[in-house]
């Protein structure tokens, strides 16, 4: 699969999404991408907000542009991961939105449940995030304006 960063793809779930971590995992691997697990390491419970944060700082210290969040729903990670500073969160359950969520809002983070998605579908979310690249134009703006709101916080 040809991913649009030479660097390696973050990946960390909660305990509800750590199955499907695992299957992601395999998935990348078929498809020959390097990634960094950065946990949780089972089914025992955790919270999401840790490995969010875990996985935003990689993204923040520039160690890798792309990461996937899984939790029961994908939600709380998405929600987690958009507190941290230079990061675009989706929470994504459809392939049209996780490719329009790179193309238009240059998203470097995606977020998906177990709860909610199947695997083949999880893996067609992930091919199409990794795949498509961000569009820039019009575009450009609307995400300086997302980068000014965070600028504008305490
Ligand atoms: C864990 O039970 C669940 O709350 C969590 O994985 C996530 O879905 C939160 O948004």
């Amino acid at each position: 699969m040809e991913i649009i960063t030479e660097k390696p793809v973050a990946i960390a779930s909660d305990h509800a999404g750590y199955a499907l971590k695992e299957a992601v995992k395999k998935h990348l691997e078929e498809a020959g991408v390097a990634y960094a697990d950065l946990g949780t390491n089972s089914t025992e419970s955790v919270d999401y907000p840790v490995f969010a944060a875990a996985l935003c700082k990689t993204i923040q210290s520039d160690n890798v542009d792309l990461g996937i969040l899984i939790c029961g729903t994908g939600v709380g990670m998405s929600m987690a991961a958009n507190k941290h500073k230079g990061i675009r969160a989706a929470c994504v359950s459809d392939t049209f939105s996780a490719k329009a969520t790179r193309m238009h809002n240059n998203a470097n983070v995606i977020c998906f449940g177990e709860r909610v998605v199947g695997q083949g579908l999880a893996f067609e979310l992930v091919d199409a995030f990794l795949t498509t690249p961000y569009e820039g134009g019009r575009h450009e703006r609307r995400v300086k304006l997302l980068e000014d709101i965070e600028n504008s916080q305490k």
